[in-house]
């Protein structure tokens, strides 16, 4: 009698605290009739009415069930072997505006699963909770919802290698919150908006493979914990911010391949928290400074494919570390100096100039 009630309360209870609320349960289901994941078979988890309990992917808030992650990512899906460059698409279909219902979720990862289309709801912005979205490596097409910036509580915003379109939109600025930017990859095309330095907690911006215009915003500098700028394969044109070499936490910079002129400044060659900078393929000018101190220290520093001219400065020999350097096809001339980091050099890191000399190269001086 007592071992009755008490499974008819235990079951009773677990129906009430696991059972998801009706307008979820609806929502995920729109949401996975809309796509189609033939390999794994995850949406055939998605059956019954308790979508908190063994729903891959799916999380609920544990006091009210209401759901607060959609996580489906295809690229930690061992079982797929994921092969970046094949061409098979894991989940093809679209994501359904339906999505937008689940209005306390706080995370939607559907990631690398190559084969997702269609555009990014519009509706998505209502999402008052949403922390991080992550749409990379599909196919998404259409451009980044014009009031983005309503996602008050967003940090983190990945939409890299997929098919976007139009411009990275003004109201951007208003996403306080957001500390990591990835649309790297896409065919995303006009200028960064001025005044993005407002997104002062930002820690990584990643804008490499589009096709933005325009120049280097200056406000970008003022973002204090910014550790990662990738602006490469653009074709973003004027000079390159002396402020860039003052920021405290900045550790990687790639600007390679776009059309950058005017002189690499001072500072960013004396930034010692620097380490990787990839400046290769603009048209940068003038001597390369004799700057370099025993604090000097790059992984990989590459300037080649520019304009710069002059002597190798002598004072490279002194920085404690260079790991990569390269200063191929610029207009250097004179003797590559003696000793440390240049005895581990090979001859491609110096070669198309103009009248260098020295080992590794076999022209003699
Ligand atoms: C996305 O772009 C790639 C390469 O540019 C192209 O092969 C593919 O067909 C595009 N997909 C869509 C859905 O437009
Ligand atoms: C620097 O950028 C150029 C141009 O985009 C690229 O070809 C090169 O591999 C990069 N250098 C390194 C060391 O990654």
């Amino acid at each position: 009698m007592e071992t009755t009630y008490l499974v008819v309360t235990t079951a009773l209870f677990a129906a009430v605290v696991n059972c998801c609320p009706p307008a979820d349960l609806s929502a995920l289901l729109a949401f996975k009739s809309a796509l189609t994941e033939p390999y794994l078979g995850i949406f055939n988890t998605w059956t019954g009415t308790d979508c908190c309990t063994n729903w891959y992917g799916v999380s609920c808030d544990p006091t009210d069930s209401h759901v607060i992650h959609v996580i489906l990512r295809g690229e930690s899906e061992d079982k797929l072997m994921i092969d970046k460059t094949s061409q098979i698409s894991y989940m093809s279909g679209s994501l359904s505006p339906s999505v937008c219902s689940l209005d306390r979720l706080t995370t939607l990862i559907v990631s690398d699963w190559k084969g997702i289309s269609g555009e990014i709801p519009a509706c998505i912005t209502s999402f008052s909770h949403l922390r991080i979205l992550d749409l990379t490596g599909n196919q998404i097409t259409g451009e980044i919802p014009a009031d983005i910036g309503k996602l008050g509580k967003l940090a983190v915003l990945n939409i890299a290698d997929n098919n976007i379109t139009g411009n990275i939109p003004p109201s951007i600025v208003n996403l306080r919150n957001l500390m990591h930017l990835d649309l790297s990859n896409n065919r995303i095309s006009g200028e960064i908006p001025a005044d993005i330095g407002k997104l002062s907690m930002m820690s990584r911006v990643l804008l490499k493979q589009n096709q933005l215009t325009g120049k280097i915003p200056t406000s970008i500098t003022k973002i204090y914990r910014l550790a990662d700028l990738d602006l490469s394969m653009n074709q973003i044109s004027g000079t390159i911010p002396a402020e860039l070499g003052s920021m405290p936490v900045l550790s990687t910079l790639y600007l390679d391949n776009n059309q950058l002129y005017g002189e690499i400044p001072v500072s960013i060659l004396r930034n010692a928290g620097l380490n990787i900078v990839n400046l290769s393929s603009n048209s940068l000018v003038g001597y390369l400074p004799d700057v370099f101190t025993p604090t000097t220290y790059f992984s990989m520093i590459d300037l080649s494919h520019n304009e710069l001219k002059g002597s190798i400065p002598a004072s490279l020999t002194s920085a404690k570390y260079i790991g990569h350097l390269d200063l191929s096809n610029n207009h250097f001339c004179g003797a590559i100096p003696a000793g440390s980091p240049f005895e581990q050099l090979e001859a491609s890191s110096f070669s198309g100039n103009d009248c260098l000399c020295g080992t590794p190269l076999t022209r003699v001086c």
